[in-house]
């Protein structure tokens, strides 16, 4: 297979360019090509010919999309809308990253991929639109929603964690969110493996299992065997300006059908240690 990966340099990106082998991967970043602007994403298509395309790139800060609406819409699902195009033009394939925040979080069970999306954020409705924009346009294409990303190479919640607690003798911690955190690796693995079965529809793709952020962050403190102590509050005492689904897991029956294996969330965090060592 030819892959060309947008968003090369961001969190998953990055573990996209390091745990994918046997194929030919072509890494681009903002300034290979802006996806808001289509002439660019069409000439990188073109150049490279992919038989798929990852759609990695994103403007992923949610409380900076709340003040910057229209950039949000812009990158995410105009961007979106861009790269299907240039796939289409190309005949390639075309997988796109999506979130757990399409959904309103009003739910206590995991969300099924045909659960309705009622998002509560900016982030989350420009995710929502360029879904909708995708599977009317291109209705072959792979839309992996994922949640709570770490990895190593750029910011996430256990790097944070970790450098708090290193710092503080006490850490307050969101205690009323529950999702499940996703290894960067683990979700580069099973991507890769989407492509490779020629994968279709929305698959939801996360670590097993869930926690609440408070459970994360004592779990990270612990396995670092740092001495700070992780206290639970509520999102109201943390006000943050996007709102938070409450309860975001999502099921994991749309890619066990697929056969697709994702380790537990604990074992990803002990992995995603050792590598952060390293
Ligand atoms: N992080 C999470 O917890 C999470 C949860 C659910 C879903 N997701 C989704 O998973 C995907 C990967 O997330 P991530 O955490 O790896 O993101 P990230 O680390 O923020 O990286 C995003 C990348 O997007 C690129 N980008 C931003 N604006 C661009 C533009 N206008 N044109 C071209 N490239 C642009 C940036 O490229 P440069 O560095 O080259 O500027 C950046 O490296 C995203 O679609 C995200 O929405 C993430």
């Amino acid at each position: 297979m030819r892959v060309a990966v947008f968003g090369a340099f961001g969190l998953l990106g990055k573990a996209l360019m390091r745990e994918w082998s046997g194929d030919e991967i072509t890494g681009l970043g903002s300034r290979a090509a802006d996806i808001r602007d289509p002439v660019q994403v069409r000439a990188v298509v073109e150049e490279a010919r992919p038989s798929w395309i990852v759609l990695a790139a994103a403007y992923t800060d949610v409380d900076g999309c709340e003040s910057h609406h229209d950039l949000a819409m812009a990158v995410n699902r105009d961007g979106a809308m861009n790269a299907a195009a240039a796939a289409r033009k190309v005949g390639a394939k075309l997988l796109f990253l999506s979130s757990d925040y399409v959904f309103d979080g009003r739910k206590t069970s995991p969300y099924e991929i045909a659960d309705a999306r009622n998002p509560q954020s900016v982030y989350g409705r420009s995710k929502t639109e360029a879904e909708t924009g995708l599977l009317d346009a291109m209705p072959d294409c792979c839309i992996v929603r994922t949640s709570w990303l770490f990895g190593t190479g750029g910011k996430c919640f256990p790097d944070t964690i970790l450098k708090l607690a290193a710092s503080r003798p006490a850490l307050d911690v969101v205690n009323d969110q529950r999702g499940s955190p996703t290894y960067t690796v683990d979700l580069a693995r099973a991507i890769a493996q989407l492509c490779r079965l020629g994968a279709a529809g929305i698959i939801h793709v996360t670590n097993a299992g869930d926690c609440t952020w408070f459970d994360f962050a004592r779990e990270i403190v612990e396995c670092a065997k740092l001495p700070a102590a992780v206290r639970p509050v509520s999102s109201k005492e943390m006000a943050r300006p996007a709102p938070r689904p409450a309860y975001s897991v999502l099921s994991p029956k749309s890619r066990l059908r697929l056969g697709i294996e994702m380790p537990s969330w604990q074992d990803a965090l002990r992995r995603y240690l050792r590598e952060r060592q390293d």
